[in-house]
């Protein structure tokens, strides 16, 4: 058997203290360049964690025979506030299936398109906002953070956040920054640590009431509403019953779906966005190309249609690549259902329920699946150029069942976001951004701005 490499740490506290609390990914993608095997295990607040990068073994970890999603930290810390709904759920609990079945139809292609108009209502405040400020230093992420959170927001539930008419981030936001951050920290705190930090305990409990009362509140104005018959997430698990088992959900799990979607459906976009525009202004190349996407398509002033959008086709691999290069959740779990050996015979030896994490910013820049891993190349995702990807190579929205359930939602409200961008705004950096992670869990450009002008009035 091959022994699994890791990096010494210390007794008791093992990996523990080497970790840096505020940027724990960028610490694991250090240690996995000296470990270019693509396998390594830390010892992390008494816990083993076996790290995988290498696509053949990032392949055998997604074959759900062998291995399945179970809630382990920090996913068990975050079922503090996210409880049985879907990103939480345990694989065994009859809930997930449920929900899941009941939810499948909201996030169907036909569904973006039913969902368009109130994307666009959204992404036409960001521009006209955007249009305003021209000459401003802008706020890339905390932008991109209100147009996600409302699109998610006014598609899924009907609330509307109205985040572009105030300065101030909403306290929806602050409380759920301040929850994911401690959840992280939490992760690599031994469990006497956690307890000793009373005060930390007091804001997260406060944190977590503050967001719960927000999505009380959205329930409460649907059910003020009539419950409606509305086809939107909120409306199906109000009124659907699970095809298979003709079971309801129950008040609590609807409201932990909702707080659910309201983090999941728009943290993980906003990522995405701002590390594209980032992107964008690194590679004149790829921006010119996107611009004449645009004008191609997108002449004129009138607002675009679903139909166009869906014909846009260099925009929605700068997407791909972009997930690609920054891929906003860094790592994802999995655990073996039995003792197994990854690698084949005299590989890896792994103990049932030993926690894997796929660590994607090493395994989406594989020098063993990719050509020219550090350079940004939409043209990789041509569909000539994809059907040789490597099948362990590219996970951005995580693994089979347990894959992310809005992958079109975010793909479809991103493209637009972008057109929307790009046909409006020239885009200028004169700051010189260099990028800096900011990690909450998810991973964001931390203080990135950019300024805009309007391109058709000065051409
Ligand atoms: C699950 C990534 C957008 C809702 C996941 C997972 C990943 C992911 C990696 C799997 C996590 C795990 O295995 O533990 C992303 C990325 C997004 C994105 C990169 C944007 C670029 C969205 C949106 C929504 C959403 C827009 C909702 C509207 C969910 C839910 C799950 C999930 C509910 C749990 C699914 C389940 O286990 O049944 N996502 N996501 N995500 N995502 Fe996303």
């Amino acid at each position: 058997m091959t022994r699994i490499p890791a990096p010494q740490g210390l007794p008791i506290v093992g990996n523990t203290l080497q970790i840096p609390s505020h940027s724990p990914v960028e610490h694991f993608v250090e240690v996995a360049a000296g470990y270019p095997g693509g396998i390594f295990k830390l010892e992390i607040a008494g816990r083993t964690v076996v790290l995988v990068y290498d696509p053949d073994l990032v392949a055998e970890v997604c074959d759900e025979s062998r291995f399945v999603k179970r809630i382990r930290p920090p996913l068990s810390i975050v079922r503090d506030f996210g409880g049985d709904g879907l990103f939480t759920a345990e694989p065994d609990e009859p809930v997930w299936g449920h929900a899941h079945r009941i939810l499948m139809p909201a996030f169907s292609q036909r569904s973006m398109k039913a969902y368009y108009p109130q994307f666009l209502e959204v992404a036409e405040q960001l521009v006209e906002s955007w249009a305003g400020r021209q000459g401003d230093d802008l706020p890339v992420a905390d932008d991109m953070t209100r147009l996600t959170l409302d699109t998610i927001s006014l598609t899924g539930f009907g609330y509307r956040f109205n985040s572009f008419d105030s300065p101030d981030l909403h306290p929806f936001l602050q409380a759920m920054g301040g929850a994911l951050t401690e959840a992280m920290l939490r992760n690599q705190q031994l469990p006497f640590v956690t307890k000793l930090k009373r005060r930390h305990e007091e804001t997260y409990r406060r944190d977590i009431a503050t967001m719960q009362s927000l999505v009380d509140d959205v329930i409460k104005q649907r059910r003020a509403e009539g419950g409606s018959g509305a086809k939107d997430l909120l409306g199906l698990m109000l009124e659907a019953s699970d095809p298979q088992s003709g079971a309801r959900l129950s008040d609590e799990n609807i409201r932990n779906q909702v707080l659910t979607f309201l983090i999941a459906g728009h943290e993980t976009t906003s990522g995405l966005l701002s590390f594209a525009l980032y992107n964008l202004l690194r590679e004149p190349h790829t921006l010119a190309r996107a611009y004449d996407e645009v004008d191609r398509l997108l002449p004129g002033d009138e607002p675009p249609s679903y139909e166009t959008i869906m014909k846009l086709d260099v925009i929605p691999r700068i997407l791909e690549e972009t997930l690609r290069f920054w891929s906003p959740i860094p790592v994802f779990g999995v655990s073996a259902v039995e003792d197994t050996v990854l690698g084949g015979p005299g590989g890896y030896e792994i103990p049932a329920g030993q926690g894997i994490g796929v660590l994607l910013p090493p395994l989406h820049r594989n020098a063993k699946a990719w050509e020219r891993p550090e350079e940004f190349d939409i043209d990789r995702w041509l569909p000539e150029h994809k059907k040789d990807h490597h099948p362990g190579a590219y996970k951005p929205f995580g693994n089979g069942e347990r894959a992310c359930i809005g992958r079109q939602f975010a793909l479809t409200e991103a493209r637009l976001a972008l057109a929307m961008i790009l046909r409006r705004f020239a885009l200028s950096d004169p700051n010189v951004y260099r990028m800096k992670i900011k990690q909450t869990l998810t991973l964001k450009p931390d203080g990135f701005t950019l300024r805009v002008r309007e391109r058709r009035a000065h051409e």
